[in-house]
Formats: structure tokens, sequence, C-alpha cells
């Protein structure tokens, strides 16, 4: 079944063509990597999709329904969540209360009839299950400033996952982090809900053979390939790209 899905989607900054005529769609529980060069439009992809920046044209559908014109909380109700390539925590909170603030902020929607304790129980409880999910309970007075950067993108990652999305999108979750830490964060992400549907933007290939089941090449804001792993690799346009780059360009060089 059809999850997500864009339509000729296209943004413009000015002059500068950042996404022309994007189209894919997602099947529900699909984990689906999108790769490309430094200013490919990846970002700039899920902004479109999450809603925080307008589409120049095309539109984009959730379960079927246009939510092109939708807020980024209006997407987020319906079942979108994602991180930033950047930090987007609470520093001066520590981990529980970070996690719970988007555990609250999603059942205070979902859940607005069911009284008010029995409310109050079940989120710090949800809020602890998500802590333990994600080896994330040693950790919860800490506030999220005193962790190193690897645990706040792996807080990041929690604070997602707490609002129970059917789409969730990541980008660059591994970047910046230790091997330890990019292993630990694979297995977090292939230990989430097979039904949840993924997005990744990653430049580690080692973490997209993980987890991905299809890739989507962006070029240029274009679609260069899009299909199952080992198509996409063996792809000659994707080769010319790939190996067309110096080794620093090919891999991000980090935030
Ligand atoms: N708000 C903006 N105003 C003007 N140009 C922008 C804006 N946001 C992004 N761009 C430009 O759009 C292009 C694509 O940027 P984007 O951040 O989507 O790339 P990316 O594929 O995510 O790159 P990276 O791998 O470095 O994260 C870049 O040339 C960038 O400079
Ligand atoms: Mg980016």
């Amino acid at each position: 079944m059809e999850t997500l899905k864009v339509e000729g989607l296209c943004k413009n900054y000015g002059a500068l063509k950042v996404l022309r005529q994007v189209e894919f769609t997602v099947r529900k529980g699909e984990r689906r990597a999108i790769i490309g060069p430094n200013g490919a439009g990846k970002t700039t992809l899920f902004n479109l999709i999450s809603g925080e920046v307008p589409v120049s044209q095309g539109k984009v559908f959730l379960h079927g329904q246009d939510i092109t014109g939708l807020k980024p909380y209006q997407r987020s109700v319906r079942g979108l969540a994602r991180t930033f390539q950047k930090n987007n925590l609470f520093l001066g909170l520590n981990v529980f209360q970070n996690v719970r603030l988007a555990v609250q902020a999603h059942q205070s929607v979902s859940h607005r009839f069911i009284a008010k304790y029995h409310r109050f129980q079940g989120i710090n409880q949800k809020t602890e299950e998500i802590l333990a999910h994600l080896g994330l309970t040693e950790k919860r007075d800490v506030p999220a400033s005193d962790l190193s950067y690897g645990e706040q993108r792996q807080l990041e990652l929690a604070v997602a996952v707490a609002t129970n999305p059917q789409v969730l999108l990541l980008d660059e979750p591994t970047a910046g982090m230790s091997p330890a830490e990019t292993f630990r964060t694979v297995e977090l992400i292939a230990s989430l809900p097979k039904d949840m549907t993924i997005l990744i933007i990653e430049h580690d290939m080692d973490v997209v053979a993980a987890i991905a089941d299809r890739m989507t090449v962006l070029h240029y804001g274009e679609v260069l390939a899009d299909g199952l792993p080992h198509e996409v690799k063996a792809n000659p346009r994707v080769m010319e790209v790939y190996l067309g780059l110096e080794e620093g360009e090919a891999h991000h060089a980090g935030a």
C-alpha cells in the first residue's frame, strides 16, 4: 500500500533550481535511502515533505491525501515525523524531559478523551519504554546539553519515535558519530516497527546497506536513479556520478 508519494516536486530559490520534477512512491513499511552528493537537494526534499518549506511546484501525498498545503504540525498529527541534520533538542532539559514532551504533545492530540490521571501515568510509562528501547535509560537525568554529540543524535531519534509516527524522515542520523555510535544507531533504526515507513538521507554506504530496501539517488535536484540497492549501484549513471567525484566529495564532509 502506498504511504507517501511525491509528484512533480520542484523547489526554486530565486534562479537556483534546487529540485526538479522529483517523483517517487513509498509503500508502507519501506526503508528508503535518499543518497546524493552534497547540495543535491536531499534536505530540501525532506523540508518539502515535512512542510518546513513551501513547494514551488508539485504535490505531496500522505496515505493518498494531498498534504501539500498543510503546516508541519498538521502533517505530524497525520503521522509524519522527522529529525534534522542539526540537533533540534531542548538543551536545558534532561533526556527524560525531552522525550516526555514529545510523547505528551502527541498524546494530547490523539487521546484527548482519556482521563487526566491515566494520561499522566501513560505518558511517563511510554517515555520510560522509549528510553529503554533506545538504550537511554542510564542517561535519563542528564541535561541534553551534557550529552556527547552522538548521544544527542540518538536522543533526537528518540524524540521523533516518541510520536509513534507512521512515516519517519531521518536526515543523516549517523553524521558525526563514532563507529560504535553509528553501529548502535543502525541497530536502533533496524529495530523500529516493521510497518513504520522510513526515509533516510545517508552518506555512509555501510549504513545504507544495513537499512535500506530501496534507494533514490538525487543529483542536482533530479532523480538519477530509483530502485533496489543492487540495481541502483549497477546503474551506469550512478557509477559515473560517484566515480567522477573525489573521495572527499563523495563522502560527506560532516556538519
Ligand atoms: N533557504 C535556502 N535559500 C537558498 N538556497 C538554499 C536554501 N536551502 C538550500 N539551498 C540550496 O539548495 C541546494 C540544496 O541544498 P540541500 O541542503 O537540500 O542539499 P543536501 O543534498 O541536503 O546537501 P548536504 O549533503 O550537504 O546536506 C544547495 O545548493 C543549497 O545551497
Ligand atoms: Mg542535507
